[in-house]
């Protein structure tokens, strides 16, 4: 049928979907580009985050995890405090906002319900909203004040991959957009930074065979699986967790590298795997020293480092990217173990159960 002529030579849409990431990277550093080559946001857009005192960043599932890595761009170049909110929380537990608030919607289909919920009650305050989403036209697009599209071109496969990638790509571009507007010096180039991002990304497609290998020695037999990292490693961890549990159904939590400790700990047994992310400098030892306590218990680790910080005892280390950057591409061998764990524990990746693409019920 039709769907199989757009999966092409690849047996799911997710495996087509990972593999484009590179590509969509590209695309976006040239839909965000002046004829100067320089980055550019609508500047309606960023006189709307300039007049903010803080941005409310609203979104479910891997939007909101995306929409955390978003924070730290935003607060770390551009300077504006940033909060993230799972949209079914906020609609219900509005936080006390700040006098000058800015709302930012993820939200790759555009038709999430609980992330509408709260468009329509910012709305109805007469707070300005920018969708950041897949679907030109979509319902959050069309119902807050702007958009900025992901240009990820369709994604078909239920859990999402390369909307993830490309959601933090543009709040990158917002983020630093924002700070040359305010006259804060970066020292790096974005578009430079980006490029190199989506050539790791392609390498790290290429290393299928080492990922999956990864996913039969450590998930092929587990009952559960422990993500762990530091600084933005947490929020990648959390993605990481999410795509194993929705396609291999394998219980699995992301967790904060020092916080483990305080009561999940208990929960690690003989073999138990542990996948932990090393790719931030300033917790490097950190997040290594956490690795010693669950392996002190047990734990089967799979460290995956960056080059520069790697030790030994590393499974696999990712090339370098802009510190910043590093959910861009660490993302991708945990999507890659996800696909291949739940290959081999013989579920159906592109559809699975309870799950569904876009949840238009609140
Ligand atoms: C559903 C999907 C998730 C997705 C979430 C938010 O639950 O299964 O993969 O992250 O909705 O979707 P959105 O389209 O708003 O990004």
């Amino acid at each position: 049928d039709a769907s199989d002529i757009e999966k092409g030579t690849y047996p799911h849409y997710m495996l087509k979907e990972i593999d484009e990431q590179p590509f969509v990277m590209r695309r976006i550093i040239q839909k965000y580009q002046d004829e100067n080559g320089q980055l550019t946001i609508d500047p309606q857009i960023i006189q709307e985050v300039l007049n903010a005192d803080r941005l409310y960043i609203i979104a479910c599932g891997t939007s909101y995890h995306a929409g955390l890595v978003g924070k730290q761009l935003i607060e770390k170049w551009a300077k504006i405090p940033v909060e993230v909110h799972v949209a079914s929380e906020f609609s219900y537990n509005m936080p006390l906002l700040s006098e000058k608030p800015l709302f930012i919607y993820i939200s790759q289909s555009g038709e999430t319900a609980d992330s509408r919920a709260v468009l329509v009650q910012t709305n109805k305050l007469g707070y300005k909203a920018i969708t950041i989403t897949n679907v030109p036209g979509s319902t959050l697009s069309r119902e807050a004040d702007y958009t900025l599209l992901l240009h990820a071109g369709p994604e078909i496969a239920v859990a999402s991959t390369k909307a993830y990638t490309a959601q933090i790509a543009v709040l990158a571009i917002l983020a630093v957009t924002t700070a040359k507007a305010k006259g804060i010096e970066l020292d790096f180039d974005l578009v430079k930074e980006l490029a190199i991002t989506a050539n790791v990304m392609e390498m790290l497609c290429d290393a299928k065979e080492e990922m999956e290998k990864i996913a039969r020695e450590y998930l092929a037999a587990t009952r559960n699986c422990f993500f762990i990292g530091r600084a933005v490693d947490y929020y990648v961890c959390l993605e990481g967790a999410l795509k194993l549990k929705e396609i291999s159904y394998i219980q699995a939590e992301g967790f904060a590298g020092g916080e483990l400790k305080h009561g999940t700990i208990a929960l690690i047994e003989d073999g138990t795997p542990v996948i932990a992310l090393a790719t931030q400098e300033h917790v490097n030892l950190n997040i290594r020293g956490n690795v010693k306590e669950v392996v002190a218990r047990g734990a089967n680790p799979c460290i995956i480092s960056m080059r520069g910080l790697e030790t030994d005892e590393d499974r696999f280390v990712i090339p370098a990217v802009h510190p910043m950057l590093t959910p861009l591409v660490s993302v991708v061998p945990l999507q890659l173990i996800a696909y291949y764990a739940a290959l081999h524990r013989g579920c159906d990746v592109d559809k699975p159960r309870n799950l569904a693409k876009s949840v238009t019920v609140e």
